[in-house]
């Protein structure tokens, strides 16, 4: 996997939280550019290397490779106050430089009535959709709306009019109080922080797929949480799979070698939206704690479900994936047996996700093989035949099942534990 990295993608073929920053971070040894397209501050990418452990939201988990240059690709909603006040602070601690970042400029900021109106319509949905509060849904819709501020706003010398304009819109239209005058100094002095990393992405990745460099895309979230393909309306508003490279760097999918699709040994979910495998009782609480269940962005406990491997297969047809990564694996260790959904059953038929429906996919139940369990401590093993017999059995159902093969066991969270096959 490491070796050819060429032009790479890793996309989450779940509801996120599979651990890609740690993915990233490892493949991001070997990149030249390492670029993040689409997600918000409602991103939470766990990274934990030589420098420390880092949360971070905004800024591509590559950013440890300080040879590779890190871009945020104009899909990506900037949240300048999550960028600067924490992400940056965060490295600064670390002693790990950021010279190499480039944002572009068509980037739209998450601005403060963002996060006040997230709040707001969570408040008075009927089915509420968990959202992490972070302004990201409110910051597309007004891309979408057009009326978006974006970077080059922000850098342009009639920031203060255009923030007026609309600042005083959003305090009429939705009963704010925000002061002109505090958020103008606020977002003057991110302007002139970020000022220096303001290039066209375009630019750098068509150049660097002409210059035959090692390009890394970093998903976030993961498939059934995109805008279109998810679980809607129990999704995020952006295009979490491969399509939204496309849409943030004009690059199509055949320019790329490598699709990754990462998914956790088990299946979580944060937020609210269906999840036909979840577990109740004690084997939940079990996951829940060796797995550390604990969102990053949000402080809230996951719901871990069995493996989907109807969700699954699904992910990996429509986004194009040719390797799969299966993250904590040890987690699973001294259950009796596992489970793997391989279909769905509604009122005793069988059926299959319909794409874009979180209502028929409430009503599904899941069909499971049973697997038998191992008891190993799995986290010092690192060639594939080391594993217990049936932790590979399972790991061969799901290449058995998707038509794709595992590349990437993650037993333990540090970056050395792991096999790579
Ligand atoms: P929003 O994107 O903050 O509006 O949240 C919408 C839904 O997506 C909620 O269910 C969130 O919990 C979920 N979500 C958003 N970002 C992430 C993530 O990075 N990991 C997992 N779930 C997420």
């Amino acid at each position: 996997m490491k070796k050819n990295l060429g032009v790479t993608a890793v996309i989450g073929v779940d509801w996120g939280d599979s651990g890609k920053g740690r993915l990233i971070d490892d493949l991001a040894q070997e990149a030249d550019i390492v670029a993040r397209y689409s997600g918000g501050s409602n991103t939470g990418h766990t990274v934990n290397n030589s420098y420390g452990k880092f949360a971070l939201h905004i800024m591509p988990s590559g950013i440890f490779n300080t040879e590779a240059t890190c871009v945020i690709g104009r899909g990506v909603a900037l949240d300048l106050e999550s960028l600067i006040e924490d992400e940056f602070e965060q490295l600064k601690k670390a002693k790990v430089n950021w010279k190499n970042l480039s944002i572009d400029p068509q980037c739209t900021l998450t601005m403060p009535w963002h996060k006040l109106r997230d709040g707001i319509r969570e408040k008075f949905r009927r089915a509420k959709i968990g959202t992490t509060g972070r302004g990201v849904g409110p910051t597309y819709a007004d891309r979408v709306e057009r009326i978006g501020l974006r970077l080059q706003d922000l850098l342009a010398a009639d920031f203060a009019q255009k923030l007026k304009l609309e600042l005083n819109y959003q305090n009429k239209t939705f009963g704010f109080k925000l002061n002109f005058e505090k958020v103008l100094v606020q977002f003057n002095r991110y302007a002139k922080i970020v000022k220096p990393y303001a290039k066209n992405t375009l630019d750098i990745i068509h150049m660097g797929i002409y210059e035959k460099k090692n390009i890394l895309f970093e998903g976030a979230q993961g498939w059934f949480l995109d805008i279109d393909g998810g679980t809607y309306p129990f999704v995020t508003s952006s295009n979490t799979g491969t399509v939204g490279i496309w849409r943030s760097f004009d690059l199509t999918p055949n320019y790329i070698n490598n699709i990754i699709g990462i998914t956790k040994a088990y299946t979580t979910r944060v937020g609210n939206g269906p999840m036909p495998t979840a577990i109740s009782g004690p084997e939940r609480d079990i996951i829940i704690e060796k797995g550390h269940e604990v969102g990053t962005t949000s402080g809230r406990t996951r719901d871990p479900g069995w493996l989907d491997l109807a969700l699954l297969k699904y992910a990996v047809q429509v986004n194009l994936v040719n390797q799969i990564a299966v993250t904590k694996l040890d987690v699973l260790s001294g259950f009796t047996k596992v489970n793997l959904c391989i279909g769905y059953k509604i009122n005793g038929k069988d059926t299959w996700y319909k794409s874009g429906d979180a209502q028929e996919l409430k009503k599904c139940e899941p069909v499971y093989k049973i697997m038998p369990g191992w008891k190993e401590d799995i986290s010092k093993v690192r060639q594939f035949k080391k594993l217990p017999k049936n932790a590979q059995n399972y790991i061969k159902e799901i290449e058995a099942y998707t038509g794709v093969k595992v590349t990437f066991i993650g037993v333990g969270p540090k970056r050395e534990e792991v096999i790579y096959a």
